[in-house]
């Protein structure tokens, strides 16, 4: 059996079954990024590639990574059938627990739901240093009252609550400006509305 997110427990579920989160844009990107000037952002753990789509639809240049190559695949194919867009996206394979992204580098750093085992801190940290002076970090997880995910698992680290969602950003150099508990809607009628953990954060000049 395989390791639980390994990159062979991702490449297996994008290739049979695609994820739930699926080809919607994350609301609370949409909440909390609508109103941002366009630059480089990059999306980290960007499955199917839907946040880093609907960023390159409104003019920003996406770097977009997943250790899952079936991820990235799909996200393809949704790009493809999207049509051109004002911005770009690259799709890069690579391992947030190795990759080092570069330092100051993107005015919005997004991380949605991605939870590797052991390494949460210090990928954390690598995709803090990638923001730049005045730019954003937009962290999204799930919350302990989550009922799906915490029907799929309990590893440690997936599960944050709002007050330690900004554990580890530097108030000197962290403007913290979101760190809450947060609903989304229920995917089917009558079902469980999901229970998300967010933190946005500007880097300070
Ligand atoms: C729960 S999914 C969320 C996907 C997307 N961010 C979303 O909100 O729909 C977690 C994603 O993180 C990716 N991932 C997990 N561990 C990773 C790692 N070490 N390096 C890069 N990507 C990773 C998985 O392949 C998967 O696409």
């Amino acid at each position: 059996m395989q390791e639980e997110f390994s990159r062979e427990y991702w490449e297996e579920r994008y290739t049979h079954h695609g994820h739930g989160h699926g080809a919607h844009p994350n609301p609370h990107l949409i909440a909390e990024a609508g109103e941002l000037p366009p630059g480089r952002a990059l999306d980290a753990g960007c499955g199917e590639g839907a946040d880093a789509l609907w960023l390159a639809a409104r003019g920003w240049q996406v770097t977009a990574v997943d250790i899952a190559e079936a991820a990235l695949e799909r996200a393809r194919q949704h790009e493809a059938a999207a049509g051109p867009m004002s911005g770009k996206v690259e799709w890069m394979q690579a391992d947030l627990t190795a990759w080092v992204p570069p330092e100051n580098a993107f005015s919005l750093v997004i991380a949605h739901y991605v939870h590797p085992a052991d390494a949460g801190n210090a990928v954390r940290q690598r995709l803090a240093a990638a923001v730049a002076p005045g730019g954003t970090l937009l962290i999204v997880s799930h919350h302990p009252h989550d009922a799906h995910s915490s029907a799929h698992t309990n590893s440690p680290g997936v599960h944050v609550t709002e007050e330690r969602i900004a554990d580890g950003l530097d108030p000197e150099l962290w403007h913290v400006t979101v760190a809450e508990a947060r609903t989304r809607p229920a995917p089917h009628p009558g079902g469980h509305d999901f229970h998300d953990t967010v933190l946005r954060a500007e880097k300070r000049r």
